[in-house]
């Protein structure tokens, strides 16, 4: 499946090879990669390039579906956003270079990767982690629909430690309610 998944103002599609240039400096950051699970710091060509190819073989297997999330206006690559399938749940992650932060396209993306596991991949249960010391995240995935579950430690690559995550759920019938009121 090679599909791309389009919002008011935003284009998401599966990464290429030609997106290279432009991820590999909004994600070597460490405001960023702090924030994430799994993305090394630094972060080199060679790990976008590992992500492209991953992300292609991963989504030929049906166990993950990534997207860079580009803006329709400029076609610029403003970061990633991924849905990742275990034991019949579905975990999203993402992340926007800095200089996109803070004009909603996080919660725009997210809505519309969270729309596509329902709608389409019929998921019954839609979860996220944040760090503790990440609130923004935890805004993003309030405004989503996602709820509180539980808190435990996850590792966290860049910081080469376990931090606090708080873990959040969207199930179903949540989602049908909410897109119903
Ligand atoms: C998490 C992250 C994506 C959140 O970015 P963000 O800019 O706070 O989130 P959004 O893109 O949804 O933008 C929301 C902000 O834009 C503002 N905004 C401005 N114009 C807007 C518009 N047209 N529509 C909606 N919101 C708008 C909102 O008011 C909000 O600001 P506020 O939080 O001060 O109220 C970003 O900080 C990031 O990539 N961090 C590193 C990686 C990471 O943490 N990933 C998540 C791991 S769980």
């Amino acid at each position: 499946m090679c599909q791309s998944l389009e919002s008011e103002r935003l284009l998401l599609r599966p990464p290429g090879r030609r997106d290279i240039p432009a991820i590999v400096p909004l994600a070597n950051d460490y405001d960023v990669a702090k924030n994430l699970a799994k993305m090394p710091h630094p972060y080199s060509a060679q790990d976008a390039e590992w992500f492209v190819a991953n992300s292609e073989e991963k989504r030929a297997a049906g166990t993950d579906f990534a997207f860079v999330i580009t803006r329709k206006a400029d076609d610029a690559v403003m970061g990633c956003i991924g849905l990742h399938l275990n034991d019949g749940t579905f975990e999203f992650g993402y992340w926007l270079g800095k200089p996109y932060w803070k004009s909603g396209y996080a919660t725009e993306a997210a809505r519309r990767l969270v729309a596509f596991a329902f709608d389409d991949m019929q998921a019954d249960t839609v979860w996220a982690g944040w760090f503790h010391d990440n609130p923004r995240s935890g805004n993003v995935l309030h405004k989503v629909g996602l709820e509180a579950s539980r808190f435990e430690p996850r590792h966290c690559l860049a910081r080469g430690m376990d931090i606090g995550c708080n873990i959040t759920i969207l199930r179903r019938e949540a989602y049908v309610g909410r897109r119903a009121a």
